[in-house]
Formats: C-alpha cells, structure tokens, sequence
C-alpha cells in the first residue's frame, strides 16, 4: 500500500478502510479479515461509531500483529476539554484493546455559531491532545471538519500543528481553499466520505469519464484523491468493492481531467456544515 509521511515523519497509508455505519461485529470481521489480506492497514473509526468495542474483539480474534495495523480514532463532541479528551482517548484504547493509537482526531470543532467560548473550547482540547502526544499514547495527532476560521484560531495557542485534518472532500466537493490553506500549514488532508456515501456515483460526468477510462465511479472518485496526494478512507461492506477501491494506482487523471472534477456542482455526499453541528451530531 503506497504510504504517506505526516508532518512528524510517522507514516500513513494513502488507502485505509473507513468503518462509519458498519456496527455488526460479524460485518466487521468479514471486512477487515479480507482488507488485511489484500493490503489495508488502516482501519478509520470514532468513539460516535459506536463499534470501538467490536473492531477490538475483531482485532484480538484476528491475531494481527499491532505494529502491522494503523488505528485511527476520533474523540466526540461530549468530551472536548484537556481532560475529558484524555479520559476519552483512554477509553477508546481501552475498547480496541490497544496500548497507543496511530492517529487521533477531534471530530468537530466546537464552532463559533453554538458556542460562545469556541476559541477557548477548542484550545483546550487540543492541549488534551498535545498531551496524549506527549505520553506516547498516540503517534500523531489532528482534526477533523475544522475550517480555516477553526486553524486559525487554533494556531494562537498551539504548540503542536495538527498532523492530520480529515474533511468531506470528493468530486462535487473539492475544498479547494481549505486544502491549500492546510497543505500551507503542512497539514495532510484525509477525505472522509471520498466517495461521497454512495451519492456521486451516478453522476452522469463521472460515468462518462469512467468509460473513457475503463475505470469504475469509484476508481475514478479516489483516483482523484490520489492525484491531489490525500489520504482515502472509502467505506466498503464488501470485499469486492475492496478490491475495486485499491485498483486506482494502475491509471492516471490528466490535470485538465482533475479540473474538470474540482469543477463539478455539489451532486451528493453528507454535506454537513462544521458550524451547525452540535453535541448530539
Ligand atoms: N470525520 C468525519 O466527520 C467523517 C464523516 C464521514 C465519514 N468519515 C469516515 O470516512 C469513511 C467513508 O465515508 P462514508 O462512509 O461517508 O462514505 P464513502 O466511503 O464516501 O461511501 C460509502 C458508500 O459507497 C459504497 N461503496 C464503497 N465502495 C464502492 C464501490 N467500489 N462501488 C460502489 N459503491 C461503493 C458503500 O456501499 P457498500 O458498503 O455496500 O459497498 C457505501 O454505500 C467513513 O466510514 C468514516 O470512517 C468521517
């Protein structure tokens, strides 16, 4: 699996297995059974996925050897603070039955149009998290959904500049100003939902431009991920599509190709707004 370096130099694969809505512990087995077998490592889950305890018990079964996997985790929005991030983070590790995490995540900022005191909420955290750093309970550190307003708030009291910012970023939603104010900043970006649930895969352009490839929409969604040099966690229950999703190195997009894709109007995704979302999500 082709690996990239965060600003720390610890190492990433570009392609992990993204493991939102998956619950079932039978499901998880099946999934992460077949993607260690062809070449994933990196397995992308949340304290709000609620499946911590199960990918755990699945990782335990497997028997795969710790240093093989890269585990990334998120800390919820109930348990932002120095503190309570802390406690969380530990929780977490406890659940997935492991002593570190490869990557840790804020999920959401907390954002100025909920909270009065977001500037001093989010600086806490990440203190939180600079000290889990610190302890060697985790290898890197980041955020997710933050908006350049949420850095660079950030960026006036943090020692440490997140490794990591996972966003929404696919074909329809390229985060053009985002990403570049990141890379900037030396901030990889990780594309949650790069094949934006399902949604852009019917989009008549891509379908075309998969023809003249002899590509699927999906290859084509994360292909243009890896044109942009981000990290890709698609979400998959099967193990063909597995498959499917790792076969994007065999084929390239052309930057007239890429610009056409940054171009495209928002046709699907999730699509929340980081300054709507609340404690509950
Ligand atoms: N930080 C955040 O706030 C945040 C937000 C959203 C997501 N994420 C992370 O990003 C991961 C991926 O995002 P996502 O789950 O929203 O969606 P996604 O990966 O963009 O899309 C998943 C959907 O696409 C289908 N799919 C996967 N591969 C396919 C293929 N080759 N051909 C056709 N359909 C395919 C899946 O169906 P099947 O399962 O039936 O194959 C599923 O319906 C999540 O699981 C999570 O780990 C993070």
């Amino acid at each position: 699996m082709v690996e990239l370096k965060l600003s720390n130099g610890v190492g990433i694969p570009q392609l992990g297995m993204g493991t939102w809505q998956i619950n079932d512990r039978g499901s998880l087995l099946e999934i992460i059974k077949a993607g260690y077998g062809l070449g994933y490592s990196l397995i992308d889950t949340a304290a709000a996925y609620s499946n911590e305890m199960a990918i755990g018990k699945v990782l335990e079964k497997l028997g795969i050897p710790r240093e093989k996997l890269f585990l990334s985790d998120k800390v919820w929005n109930t348990n932002r603070g120095f503190d309570a991030v802390q406690e969380a983070c530990r929780r977490s590790l406890k659940k997935l039955k492991t002593d570190y995490l490869d990557l840790y995540l804020i999920h959401w900022p907390a954002s100025p149009k909920l909270h009065e005191a977001w500037e001093s909420i989010n600086a806490e955290t990440w203190r939180g998290m600079e000290k889990l750093y610190e302890d060697g309970l985790v290898r890197a550190i980041g955020v997710c959904n933050f908006k350049i307003h949420h850095l660079e708030a950030l960026f006036k009291t943090s020692e440490i500049v997140p490794m990591v910012n996972q966003l929404e970023l696919h074909p329809g939603m390229p985060q053009l100003d985002l990403v570049s104010f990141c890379r900037g900043h030396n901030i990889c970006i990780e594309a949650s939902s790069p094949l934006g649930n399902g949604e852009i895969l019917t989009n008549e352009t891509l379908i075309a431009l998969s023809q003249t490839k002899g590509k699927t929409v999906a290859q084509i969604c994360l292909r243009y991920g890896v044109e942009k040099g981000l990290i890709l966690i698609p979400k998959t229950t099967s193990t063909e599509r597995l498959r499917e999703n790792k076969g994007i190195y065999d084929f390239t997009l052309s930057p007239q190709e890429v610009s056409m894709i940054d171009s495209l109007p928002y046709c699907g995704g999730i699509g929340i707004d980081p300054d709507e979302v609340t404690e509950f999500g």
